[in-house]
């Protein structure tokens, strides 16, 4: 399973950092939304879902948290801890975030508006879905 992480161009100068992401052009799709979690309590796992088509890429500007990503037949945590770093997330991957620390700030870039239609949030629907088996027809 190939983990995609792009490292974006601070400018920084002797003021500080500053990163600017656009979409096409540092981020891989449209953006059509964007939303943040913070404040997330000790030992919280979220996620546990994948999407039918969303694209996403997740930045953890501030703090640190672990991605596990998992594509039915693999699966990868990913540390995110770098304000510069975002993790690549395609359609049709399972995703759970953990291990935020009190102080982790997870932005994240989204290719489609929110709809609740385009999750899968069932681990087995999800096997069946990319297998593209009907559930219930899974042996
Ligand atoms: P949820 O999907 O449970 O978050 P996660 O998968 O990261 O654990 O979302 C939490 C709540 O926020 C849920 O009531 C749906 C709502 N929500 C929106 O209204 N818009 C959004 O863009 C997102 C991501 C969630």
């Amino acid at each position: 399973m190939q983990v995609v992480k792009y490292v974006f161009q601070p400018h920084g100068d002797e003021r500080g950092q500053l990163v600017a992401l656009e979409e096409l052009k540092d981020i891989p799709f449209k953006i059509k939304r964007v939303y943040y979690l913070y404040a997330t309590l000790k030992g919280v796992v979220r996620g546990y879902h994948a999407h039918k088509s969303l694209e996403q890429i997740i930045i953890c500007i501030h703090g640190s948290c672990k991605i596990r990503l998992d594509n039915g037949q693999e699966s990868k945590i990913i540390p995110l801890e770098r304000p510069y770093e975002g993790l690549y997330v395609a359609s049709n991957m399972w995703r759970e975030m953990f291990d935020f620390s009190p102080d982790a700030v997870l932005l994240v870039l989204a290719s489609e508006l929110y709809d609740e239609r385009d999750y899968i949030r069932n681990y087995d629907e999800f096997l069946a879905y990319i297998n593209n088996a009907p559930m219930g027809e899974k042996k």
